[in-house]
């Protein structure tokens, strides 16, 4: 019994190996790459719950409107998106402060959005997202 069992789990364990073992060669060469692909990565995680909604292409809508340039632009203004009578009539210039309220509860802030994201409690979070729409272009 003992050696049966040992013995499948043998088994186990090289099939798990097999499994994990490409996994762990891609992942020391990504985190060994420079600095800036580190801030990326912490990047694209918080932005990663955004991103089945939202492209960052200029132009590029989908459920959501590109958010190319939205910083500092007026809230339901990228062309070609039909945005909701609540997001034209928010009156909201995307800032720090707008964007920050707004990720927290989109759908408290600006009520009747058609933005069904349930909001971003974790102000680091946040503030990596916030920084990272600052540099789309
Ligand atoms: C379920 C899909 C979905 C998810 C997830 C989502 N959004 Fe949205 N977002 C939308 C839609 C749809 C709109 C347009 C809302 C409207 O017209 O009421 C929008 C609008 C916005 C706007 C306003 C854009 C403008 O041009 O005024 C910003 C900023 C925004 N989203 C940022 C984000 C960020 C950042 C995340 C991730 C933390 C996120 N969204 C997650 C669907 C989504």
């Amino acid at each position: 019994m003992v050696r049966f069992s040992s013995g499948v789990a043998a088994v186990l364990v090289v099939a798990l190996a097999g499994c994990g073992g490409s996994k762990d060669q891609s992942a020391p060469s990504g985190e060994t790459a420079s600095p800036v692909a580190e801030t990326t990565s912490t990047t694209s995680l918080a932005f990663a719950s955004c991103m089945s909604c939202h492209a960052v292409t200029p132009g590029q809508n989908g459920i959501g409107p590109s958010l190319a340039g939205v910083f500092g632009r007026k809230a339901a203004s990228a062309p070609g998106f039909a945005y909701s009578d609540a997001m034209k009539g928010s009156g909201k210039t995307w800032d720090e402060a707008t964007l920050d309220t707004y990720l927290t509860n989109p759908m408290g802030v600006v009520p009747g959005t058609r933005m069904t994201y349930m909001g971003q409690t974790d102000p680091a979070k946040r503030k990596a997202v916030i920084e990272y729409l600052k540099t789309l272009k």
